[in-house]
């Protein structure tokens, strides 16, 4: 048995995989293009696994996926692979439009080719699971109810409007063609080997390194955070079982806002890695200018997963903050090896005029 997944050196699709093969014997195909978001360090430990294959490409190259396909038969192919970051699609909108959008419509066709030449039975026990966010559905005010599946789409930035597009897409080739697709709308992940452009690693790698902690705005947009591992067991659930066409909101119950994540961070950096002078690290948060046309409150609701499939978060907020931290200061190598090159250049562009 084998399974195709897109994306897998970046931070979630990495972590599936380790976790993946840390319970299945299955072959993994693992297609990623290796983007400045693509890291095969992360996936060092598997150099002599024969269980995990890695190609470099793009999902919008067809005739690759489509020999990808053919040769390794995969019975599932799973898309993590996109361009995931915000305040990147703000500044160049157009590779968020090339790959989630294009680079999903292009795989989603080699699929359905492959898919509709198997026999029945390789028909009927294939999956495509297409792995989504909670930004496609926009902006809640502070008192609005968390986001269900049913929830009408309302993107507002360049990233949540090709991930909503995307989605579509997915709904569509299971209306359409009837291939049998899932989507799993996540909230906010965080957890070991994520990139440090997004909030949580990067006030771990500022503050370490005694810079400002650039909180946007007034801090107070509001976001639910899910231990990235947990993210990981949902996906393999809904994968497992569940119910063909369907969405499931994934999610971890933690609304907080962003000044309350940076303060967690910091007292636990207090406790576990002191600073030399004594000071406390919440002296470096900095207030920078606001993202253009920024959400004020992301929440999910995720009763769905779990009164249908059984899902649950394993991990607390408590737990899965400390453990993230904890990783950083354990990997400083890691760190250094990802903030060479265009990581740097990215970092320099956006906190230039701030
Ligand atoms: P990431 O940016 O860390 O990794 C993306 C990976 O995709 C990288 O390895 C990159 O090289 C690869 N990639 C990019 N374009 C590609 C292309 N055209 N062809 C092949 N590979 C390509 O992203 P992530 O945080 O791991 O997110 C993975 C998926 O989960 C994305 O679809 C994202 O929208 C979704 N998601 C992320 C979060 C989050 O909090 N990070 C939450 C919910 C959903
Ligand atoms: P991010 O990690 O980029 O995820 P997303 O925008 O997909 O939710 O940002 C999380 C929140 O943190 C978001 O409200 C923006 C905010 N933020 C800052 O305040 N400062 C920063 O330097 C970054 C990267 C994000």
């Amino acid at each position: 048995m084998t399974i195709l997944i897109t994306g897998g050196a970046g931070f979630i699709g990495a972590n599936f995989v380790l976790d993946w093969l840390a319970q299945s014997s299955e072959l993994l195909i693992n297609l990623d293009k290796l983007t400045y978001a693509g890291n095969l360090e992360t996936l060092s430990s598997l150099q002599d696994d024969a269980r995990h294959v890695f190609a470099q490409g793009d999902i919008a190259d067809t005739e690759l996926v489509a020999s990808l396909l053919v040769k390794h038969q995969p019975r599932a192919v799973i898309n993590f692979a996109a361009e995931s970051h915000v305040d990147r699609s703000i500044h160049s909108p157009e590779d968020f439009i090339q790959t989630n959008i294009v680079g999903t419509f292009r795989l989603l066709e080699a699929v359905r080719h492959h898919w509709s030449a198997l026999p029945d039975q390789g028909k009927a026990d294939f999956r495509f699971l297409h792995v989504s966010t909670d930004e496609v559905y926009g902006s809640l005010s502070a008192g609005e109810p968390a986001f269900t599946e049913t929830h009408a789409y309302e993107p507002n930035s360049p990233y949540s409007a090709s991930k909503a597009a995307s989605d579509h897409l997915v709904r569509a080739y299971h209306h359409t063609y009837g291939l049998p697709v899932l989507t799993t709308n996540c909230s906010n992940n965080y957890g070991p080997y994520h990139f440090p452009e997004k909030l949580i690693p990067l006030m771990i790698v500022n503050a370490l390194a005694g810079k400002p902690l650039p909180v946007y705005g007034d801090g107070m947009q509001v976001r639910d955070w899910l231990y990235v591992k947990d993210h990981c067991s949902a996906i393999r659930r809904v994968l497992e079982a569940g119910t063909l066409g369907q969405t499931y909101n994934v999610g971890g119950w933690n609304e907080k806002p962003n000044l309350e994540i940076v303060h967690t961070v910091c007292a636990l950096l207090d406790e576990l890695r002191p600073k030399a002078d004594g000071r406390r690290y919440a002296t470096q948060i900095t207030s920078v200018k606001d993202r253009p046309g920024h959400d004020r409150r992301y929440a999910i609701d995720a009763s769905k997963i779990e009164r249908e499939l059984g899902w649950k978060p394993a991990e607390t907020f408590e737990s899965g903050i400390r453990k993230t931290v904890q990783w950083y200061l354990d990997h400083p190598e890691w760190v250094a090896h990802v903030q060479s090159g265009a990581y740097r250049e990215w970092v320099q562009t956006q906190y230039a005029a701030a």
